[in-house]
């Protein structure tokens, strides 16, 4: 197959390993800086310029898209999809994914076990939403947020409303959750690749923090699911419409509940806490996928609703 990796940066982890997977697999893979694509968008003939010439044809298309660039890489990969090229996660599933609160909606709908999460707008409304998520101590996220920053736990009520109260008066928006305590500071990482969970972590916070994040000095060891976490798992993914995600759960009382499901998930954490070759394993499932035959072009796999 003649692979395009959408992504950046040829020297990041995950896009070497993608590369190293491919060509090893006899694969052709060239790695296409998203940013640099653009396109005629109402040609009859869709096609992707780069760099001043016509992009060649791709048997599949690995996106790889930061959340910095989820607006333009999105329409980069629909441009791929308007072509008939088949793309290992499409771009309606990562923007499905890229908004927290959707995404949130969309894993509730499907009776997936979730923190009680709380959303509003007018500061009027802060008691009652502090109210509604069962008090402090909670969480407050920025829907902006990644790697940790922008994520707060507020211990008291009184805490709890004046950073609400700062962020609204920001303009920021935030979504208030009930904070799982029994989780401990970990969470744990399922790296869904099609239909199956193939590795999974659990990232465990550093002293006297509660966010897992690598980034915020956190630590990965290997871990063993119970069924329940793995077609937790399985579940979110299918419900967002990705075929490869990154899911992140914590152990609550009440069983598992999903924190995010992420559509670029990174490897070099995962491959290197489990051992296991999950670039491979994504390149397996793409000559799988890959193959079989599509109606027409312009014609996506059906989508889940929302
Ligand atoms: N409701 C919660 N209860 C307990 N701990 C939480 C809760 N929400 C988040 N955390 C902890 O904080 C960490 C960061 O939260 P989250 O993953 O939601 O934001 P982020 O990492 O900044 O965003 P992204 O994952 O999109 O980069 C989690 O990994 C988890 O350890
Ligand atoms: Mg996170």
């Amino acid at each position: 197959m003649h692979i395009a990796l959408l992504s950046r940066n040829r020297n990041l982890y995950s896009t070497r390993r993608l590369i190293e997977a491919g060509e090893s697999r006899g694969h052709s893979v060239r790695v296409v800086d998203t940013l640099r694509c653009y396109m005629n968008i109402a040609s009859h003939r869709p096609s992707i310029h780069y760099k001043g010439q016509e992009l060649e044809h791709f048997d599949a298309v690995i996106p790889r898209i930061g959340a910095s660039v989820t607006f333009y890489g999105c329409a980069v990969l629909r441009q791929f999809e308007m072509m008939g090229t088949y793309v290992l996660n499409d771009s309606v599933a990562i923007t499905r994914s890229r908004d927290k609160l959707r995404s949130l909606q969309l894993l509730s709908r499907k009776g997936l076990g979730l923190p009680i999460t709380g959303f509003a707008h007018s500061p009027d409304d802060i008691p009652d939403l502090i109210t509604m998520v069962k008090g402090a101590p909670l969480v407050i996220k920025l829907l902006e947020g990644t790697q940790g920053i922008g994520v707060v736990l507020a211990e008291t009520n009184q805490a709890a409303e004046s950073v609400i109260q700062a962020f609204m008066g920001m303009k920021a928006n935030i979504m208030v959750q009930e904070y799982i305590k029994e989780a401990k500071g970990a969470d744990i990482r399922c790296l869904v690749v099609g239909d199956k969970v193939v590795a999974s972590m659990k990232r465990q916070a550093a002293e006297g923090e509660f966010r897992s994040n690598l980034h915020r000095g956190g630590s990965a060891s290997v871990i063993r699911i119970t069924p329940e976490e793995r077609s937790t798992a399985i579940r979110a993914a299918k419900a967002m419409g990705l075929r490869v995600a990154g899911v992140d759960l914590l152990r609550s009382n009440h069983g598992p509940v999903i924190m995010e499901v992420n559509s670029s998930p990174g490897l070099q954490g995962i491959e290197t806490a489990t051992g296991k070759d999950i670039a491979g394993l994504i390149i397996e499932h793409l000559e799988k996928q890959a193959s079989i035959p599509r109606k027409a072009p312009n014609k996506a796999p059906p989508k889940p609703k929302g």
